[in-house]
């Protein structure tokens, strides 16, 4: 480990209150972010909203910079908006699509994805073709492939499911979208943070996600990223007068970096504390703090699955720190709360968040716990206790 767990812990306030396992809820955010967001708010406060931001727009470009470095992309393919639904809304909505265009998507596709391609489908009449699981419980590469040469506008994966230790083979489904020259849209809200992302490697046209989960960024917060191929072929289906400007009484032009896809009016407070959360993470290093969050996910999966009357339901060939389990005869928004008194966060998945996997696997509420790096052992054996209890 190149990072020190005890510099991480005292750089995390919460730890002192909470054995927090529910980051791909809401992660403890490290102080950096917090003060970074206090201070301007101080500032607007201060001296006025306006002048504060004009005082911090250096800060502010900045911050474009800094998700870029994290996931390998230049700033100005990046655009930062309120979250990973609404990154991922603006791209897909403002997609080209033809009636009949056919989108490829996977078993763990999140609910609000999904509902959006229900309603283009509603919409514009395009086709969603539903890719199954291979043997061990990431999207199907064959399936995937043939359902290419067929021909479709779109691949849409969520990365790292919602509910599950799952993380898809995002890399070789990129590079089969690249043979068969399709777009590849890429949720990524559970795995910036969690899993190292370059951008290159990966093969994504699009990616989304959002700041508050294992990034540990701030609420309210979020960022999208478009190629640059993309970025002009992508209209977003919302304009303001920042995303465009009004150039007569008839007409107006779109912005022509990412910046087309974001608001004007925005919390300025949480861009820059996505900024820092960015920095921290690079600084960290990614792919320590992935190892680290991975074999807390491993050891607590393992831990659980030797426990009479518990079930593990992850599945992958993958797997990362979001860890899955019920409990025989026993109510998992009961055992949250159980949890919670006990000062252990975790949280509930229903299956309507996941339906595609939760309804082909029959799974219903399960109990969702999702360490991080800054996790410590006894924590994860706080939750065990809780847990072995109530298993009885
Ligand atoms: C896989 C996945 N995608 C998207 C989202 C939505 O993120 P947000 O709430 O930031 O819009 C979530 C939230 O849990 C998620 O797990």
């Amino acid at each position: 480990m190149t990072f020190s767990l005890s510099d991480v812990r005292d750089a995390t306030p919460g730890v002192a209150n909470v054995a927090h396992l529910n980051n791909a809820g809401s992660a403890l955010p490290p102080t950096v972010v917090v003060d970074t967001m206090v201070d301007f708010l101080r500032r607007e406060a201060a001296i006025g909203g306006y002048e504060a931001k004009a005082e911090a727009l250096d800060r502010l470009e900045a911050v474009y910079g800094s998700i870029g470095a994290l996931i390998g992309v230049p700033g100005e393919n990046v655009a930062v908006v309120e979250n990973a639904t609404r990154a991922w809304d603006m791209a897909v909505y403002g997609f080209p699509f033809k009636r009949g265009d056919r989108v490829l998507t996977g078993r763990s596709e999140y609910a609000s994805n999904v509902i959006a391609l229900l309603q283009l489908r509603d919409r514009h009449g395009i086709e969603i073709v539903l890719i199954g699981d291979d043997e061990t419980g990431q999207i199907s590469l064959e399936q995937l492939e043939s359902e290419l040469e067929v021909g479709a506008a779109m691949v849409a994966l969520t990365h790292v499911a919602t509910s599950g230790g799952l993380v898809n083979p995002a890399q070789e489904v990129g590079q089969l979208c690249r043979r068969y020259d399709t777009c590849f849209v890429l949720d990524a809200c559970q795995s910036v943070g969690q899993v190292p992302i370059d951008v290159a490697s990966l093969g994504c046209d699009v990616l989304s996600a959002t700041g508050r989960k294992f990034l540990r960024g701030p609420r309210g917060t979020g960022f999208l990223y478009v190629a640059t191929e993309w970025i002009e072929r992508i209209e977003p289906p919302l304009l303001d007068l920042h995303a465009a400007t009004w150039t007569s009484d008839t007409t107006y032009s779109i912005e022509p970096s990412a910046k087309r896809f974001e608001n004007w009016e925005t919390n300025f407070a949480g861009k820059l504390g996505l900024g820092a959360a960015a920095e921290y993470a690079i600084g960290l290093g990614v792919d320590e703090t992935w190892q680290r969050a991975q074999q807390l996910g491993a050891q607590l999966r393992d831990a659980l699955s030797d426990m009479a009357g518990v079930a593990v339901h992850d599945k992958g060939k993958v797997k990362g720190a979001i860890v899955t389990f019920s409990v025989e005869g026993v109510d998992a928004h009961e055992l949250h709360a159980t949890l919670q008194t006990a000062g252990v966060n975790t949280s509930v998945s229903v299956p309507e968040y996941a339906r595609f996997d939760t309804g082909a696997r029959n799974l219903g509420t399960l109990m969702r716990a999702s360490p991080h790096y800054y996790n410590t052992e006894d924590e994860l054996g706080r939750l065990l206790e809780v847990v072995q209890s109530a298993a009885g």
